[in-house]
């Protein structure tokens, strides 16, 4: 665990220091869990944005894609049952007046209990050394089976609890299970309340209610507000989808894991709309679907799993996550639902105005079931920014940090670097640059050694540099020189832009 805590604060200094990450508003000391996108993490994002898009509305011939505003009728809230329902359960310690999620507090215990095993099986592991056998160990050390079951007892009473609603039943086993302030070592605690999630501002210079707004806590309301305009306009037959990027912004009260938990981030989301009783079959291929999305970047399944909810949404009759091993463990990183017609039907109810499709294959009019995909853009960066980043031992002895992002998601896609700035490498290698950088996203630097301008872009995770040296001036050849292997090779210029097209 403290070996991934260190590995989790080299890969946040690193997304600062290489231009992917900074601290919101940082000269002035910062602003709790809200980030600007750097000059490198912008194109990665964008880069992103744009593999998710294309395989939702250029992939599939029956999704289209909207960008809602996200400002929206207040009515909407009140119907979708965020105003009533969009809550964390919260407590306060009293003596360090710092405020925590009740839930996060219990299942950070639980997470203490797993470590404890996972802790008792590596002390087994290193004494038993090669004769170890870790499923006979588990079903037999006396420590790990009762932390098993300690974890399984506390585990099914919360889920009971978070399912009834129980607030007092939330504090009651927060104080039974000892849980102290990690900043006071207290257990001087006030009751669980619960605290609505979402922003709201003022429209208009008159201050009463019915001129309070809400920043969007998801961009799945202005999808599904467009329903009608959408179906009719683009002409849809059921089943279809609509999908939307696009910002949202949550009250977050446990704010924490750098870009994993904001209080502004972005959202993918698409609604897939389905003939009733059909939603569960499309539940399951969006599940497979989105899961093929992910192994597509090339990284391992086991990085990914699914975790189906046993609390479901108001809105929903099934749900999962997709959860990725981030440096501290495995979290939700996308959540696919079957949100019912419990949207649209509310909508109807809240508007006034019928939402239905007439469906010709049945003859029959209906208010059409959704199946909703939603994943945190944010949190994918994360997801393959902490895993392609490596710190490699190499044969020389030197070792050096490099992002092995997927070729498709570099910022850059080749550097373009004169051995020296004289003797005339920079007026060919800007040369290049200017025919290169019509195809492909290109950076020129000249300053510092060869050596650690190499080792810069490893950083940045730019797949190929190009180096012009005095060579070049005499037969035209340039050294293209790959990120992953570092191997080297001599090419004419001619070749650059097809070895890239080949290779990237
Ligand atoms: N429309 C459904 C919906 O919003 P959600 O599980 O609350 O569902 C979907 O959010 C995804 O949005 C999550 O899986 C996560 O990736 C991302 N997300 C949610 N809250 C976030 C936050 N505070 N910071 C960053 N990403 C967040």
């Amino acid at each position: 665990m403290a070996n991934n805590e260190d590995l989790f604060k080299k890969i946040t200094s690193h997304a600062k220091e290489y231009g992917f990450i900074f601290p919101s508003s940082e000269i002035y000391d910062g602003l709790g869990a809200v980030y600007d996108y750097a000059q490198n993490g912008v194109e990665l994002k964008n880069n992103i944005k744009q593999y998710w898009w294309k395989s939702m509305t250029q992939m599939h011939d029956n999704i289209v894609g909207i960008d809602s505003a996200i400002f929206m009728h207040p009515k909407i809230w009140k119907a979708s049952g965020h105003v009533d329902a969009f809550n964390d359960p919260l407590i306060d310690n009293k003596d360090s007046k710092k405020r925590y999620r009740a839930d996060v507090l219990i299942e950070d215990y639980i997470a203490k209990l797993e470590d404890k095993v996972n802790k008792e099986v590596e002390k087994a592991r290193k004494r038993f050394k090669d004769s170890f056998n870790e499923e006979q160990f588990l079903s037999t050390s006396q420590r790990v089976i009762e932390y098993n079951k300690e974890k399984e007892d506390v585990h099914n009473r919360y889920s009971k609890l978070m399912n009834d609603n129980d607030l007092a039943g939330l504090k009651s086993l927060i104080e039974e299970l000892g849980i102290v302030c990690p900043i006071s070592g207290t257990r001087n605690w006030t009751d669980v309340r619960q605290f609505n999630l979402m922003f709201s501002t003022k429209v208009g210079s008159v201050s009463d209610d019915s001129d309070v707004l809400y920043l969007r806590p998801e961009t799945a309301q202005g999808i599904f507000v467009n329903y009608l305009n959408v179906q009719k306009t683009g002409r849809m037959k059921i089943p279809f989808g609509i999908a939307q990027i696009g910002k949202a912004f949550r009250n977050e009260i446990v704010a924490r894991q750098f870009i994993f938990r904001m209080r502004e981030f972005e959202q993918m989301e698409m609604e897939f709309f389905v003939r009733p009783t059909t939603e569960m079959k499309w539940f399951e291929y969006w599940k497979e679907e989105r899961m093929n999305w992910h192994k597509s970047l090339g990284i391992p399944q086991e990085k990914y799993r699914f975790h189906d909810h046993e609390k479901l949404a108001h809105y929903a009759n099934a749900a999962t996550d997709i959860e990725f091993e981030f440096p501290f463990g495995f979290k939700e990183l996308e959540g696919i639902h079957s949100r019912t017609d419990f949207d649209l039907k509310r909508h109807q109810e809240f508007s006034g105005k019928k939402i239905q499709y007439f469906d010709s294959e049945t003859n029959e009019s209906y208010t059409p079931y959704c199946v909703e995909t939603s994943i945190g853009l944010d949190r994918t960066f994360l997801a393959i920014f902490s895993y392609a980043y490596k710190e490699e031992q190499l044969s020389d002895g030197s070792s050096r940090v490099v992002l092995n992002l997927p070729n498709i998601l570099a910022p850059n896609k080749v550097s373009i670097l004169p051995l020296v700035n004289k003797d005339g490498l920079p007026e060919k290698a800007h040369a290049i640059m200017d025919d290169v950088r019509k195809d492909f996203k290109a950076h020129y630097e000249e300053k510092d050694t060869i050596g650690k301008r190499y080792r810069r872009q490893d950083a940045i995770g730019t797949p190929f540099c190009v180096t012009v040296d005095n060579d070049t001036l005499k037969d035209n050849t340039v050294t293209i020189r790959s990120r992953s292997t570092m191997e080297q090779e001599r090419i004419p210029i001619d070749n650059v832009k097809q070895y890239l097209r080949d290779n990237l």
